[in-house]
C-alpha cells in the first residue's frame, strides 16, 4: 500500500508515529502534501509537496489519506480522490457530517472505498461496531461524551479547580482541540460526530443545522457548584435515539450522578453506550482525542483496506425511519439572571424556581424543538444542562 498524505499536523504526526510502530501494517507513506512549506517539520524535504496533484495524480500512490483541518479544501481532496478510483481514508469530521449525501453517491459513482473510522471518537472503534455488530434494527440509542477537549476542560474545573481557560489551555497544548476551539467548547464538535454515528446507527442523513448543540462555554461557578452540591458533574453528551418510527439527536451539557460511569470518564477519554433491544446497554471506553488515538484509527482504515472493507450502509438502505424531533421533550435546568429573561409560556411544565439577586434558575419540561428554538437560549447569562427524568 502505497499512502499520499494530505495534511502533516498532529494527527498525520500520530499516523506517521503509529505505522512507523506497527509492524504487521505494510503501508507506507510516500508523499505528503502541506500548505506551509516552510514550516520545521521533522522528515526529509523530498517528502513534502504543495501540490495536490504530485500525489492526487500518481498512479503509483492507491490510499489517500486526508488530514487536513479546512473541510472545503478536503472535501476537494476526497472528492477528486475518489473520481480517480483512489480508496481515501479521512478523520475529518466536519467535511464528512456536512458532505455525507455526497460522499455516499461518489463512494457509489466510483466503487472507491471511503472510510472514517477516526472521525467518529478517535479510538473507539465505533462505525464500524454500528455497520457490522449492529448491522439490524435492534439498536435503540447511540450516546456518550464525543468530545475529548470539553472533557478535559470539565474534568479539570471539577476535579482540580482549574480555570476554564487554564483548562482549554491544556487541551490545546497537548493537541485535542480543533484549530478553532469554539467548535469543542460550543458543542459543535461533538454534533459533528453525532450527524456521523446517525447514518451509521440508524440509516437517516441529518444535517448538522437540524441537530441542537449546546456547549460547555455559558456554565458558570454557579452551576458547578450547583452540582457538586447535589453529588453531580456535568458531562457534556451527544445522544440519538429512536422511537417508533423516528430518529431524535442532540447534544446538550447533562449533570450526571459522580456514582455514574460517565463521571469516571476524564480528560480526554469518550464514552460511547448503546442500547438495544437484547444486549441492554455496551459502553465503550476509549481516547477520544490526541495524535496516536487518533493515528490508530487511521491506522485501522488503512489496515481494513488490505481486505477491500467498505461500508456498506445498509441500515439506510433498508430504513423506513427519519429524523424527526417533534414529540421528543427533555427535563431541563436553566440558569439566567433576570426576570423575564426565560418565558414560562415555552415550558410544558415548570417544577422549580430559584430566584436569587443575580442568578435564578428553572427546571421544568419543554419540548426539543421549542427549546431550539427560543429566543433566550443564545442569550449572555442563560445556560442550559439537562437532568435525567423525574
Ligand atoms: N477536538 C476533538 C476533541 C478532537 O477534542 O474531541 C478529536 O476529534
Amino acid at each position: 500500500m502505497k499512502i499520499g498524505l494530505f495534511g502533516f499536523g498532529c494527527v498525520g504526526q500520530g499516523l506517521w508515529k503509529v505505522l512507523h510502530e506497527t509492524k504487521g501494517v505494510k503501508a507506507d507513506i510516500v508523499r505528503i502534501c502541506i500548505k506551509h512549506p516552510d514550516k520545521q517539520r521533522p522528515l526529509a524535504p523530498d517528502y513534502f509537496t504543495t501540490n495536490p496533484s504530485d500525489i492526487l495524480d500518481d498512479p503509483e500512490i492507491n490510499i489517500i489519506v486526508e488530514l487536513i483541518d479546512d473541510a472545503d479544501a478536503a472535501y476537494d481532496i476526497v472528492s477528486s480522490a475518489l473520481k480517480k478510483g483512489k480508496a481515501v481514508v479521512s478523520a475529518n469530521k466536519k467535511m464528512i457530517a456536512h458532505r455525507l449525501p455526497e460522499l455516499y453517491a461518489l463512494q457509489n459513482e466510483t466503487g472507491a472505498p471511503f472510510l472514517y473510522e477516526g472521525s467518529s471518537c478517535a479510538s473507539i472503534p465505533i462505525i464500524r461496531n454500528l455497520e457490522e455488530y449492529y448491522d439490524n434494527d435492534l439498536l435503540t440509542s447511540v450516546e456518550g461524551i464525543f468530545n475529548g477537549t470539553t472533557n478535559v476542560i470539565l474534568t479539570k474545573i471539577f476535579e482540580d479547580n482549574i480555570s476554564f481557560s487554564e483548562a482549554l489551555k491544556y487541551a490545546q497544548k497537548h493537541g485535542f482541540a480543533e484549530s478553532d476551539p469554539s467548535l469543542d467548547v460550543d458543542g459543535f464538535d461533538a454534533k459533528f460526530k453525532l450527524c456521523i454515528l446517525l447514518l451509521h446507527a440508524f440509516g437517516v442523513f441529518v444535517a448538522p443545522e437540524e441537530v441542537l448543540n449546546i456547549g460547555i462555554g455559558r456554565l458558570n461557578d454557579f452551576d458547578i457548584q450547583y452540582a457538586k452540591s447535589r453529588g453531580q458533574v456535568i458531562k457534556l453528551i451527544a445522544r440519538c435515539y429512536r422511537e417508533g418510527g423516528r430518529i431524535v439527536g442532540y447534544c446538550i451539557p447533562r449533570f450526571v450522578p459522580v456514582g455514574h460511569h460517565y463521571a469516571t470518564v476524564r480528560n480526554e477519554y469518550n464514552a460511547v453506550t448503546l442500547e438495544s433491544a437484547f444486549s441492554e446497554h455496551q459502553t465503550f471506553l476509549g481516547k477520544g482525542a490526541g495524535d496516536k488515538a487518533t493515528g490508530s484509527a487511521v491506522l485501522s482504515d488503512i489496515s481494513a483496506l488490505r481486505y477491500q472493507y467498505k461500508y456498506e450502509y445498509r441500515k439506510f438502505i433498508q430504513n423506513g425511519t427519519s429524523f424527526d424531533t417533534s414529540e421528543a421533550f427533555l427535563r431541563i435546568y436553566v440558569r439566567h439572571q433576570y426576570e423575564g429573561q426565560v418565558k414560562d409560556a415555552d415550558f410544558i411544565s415548570i417544577e422549580e424556581r430559584y430566584a436569587a439577586a443575580d442568578t435564578r434558575y428553572w427546571i421544568g419540561h419543554i419540548s426539543l424543538q421549542k427549546l431550539q428554538k427560543t429566543s433566550w437560549l443564545n442569550d449572555h447569562g442563560v445556560s442550559v444542562v439537562e437532568l435525567a427524568a423525574s
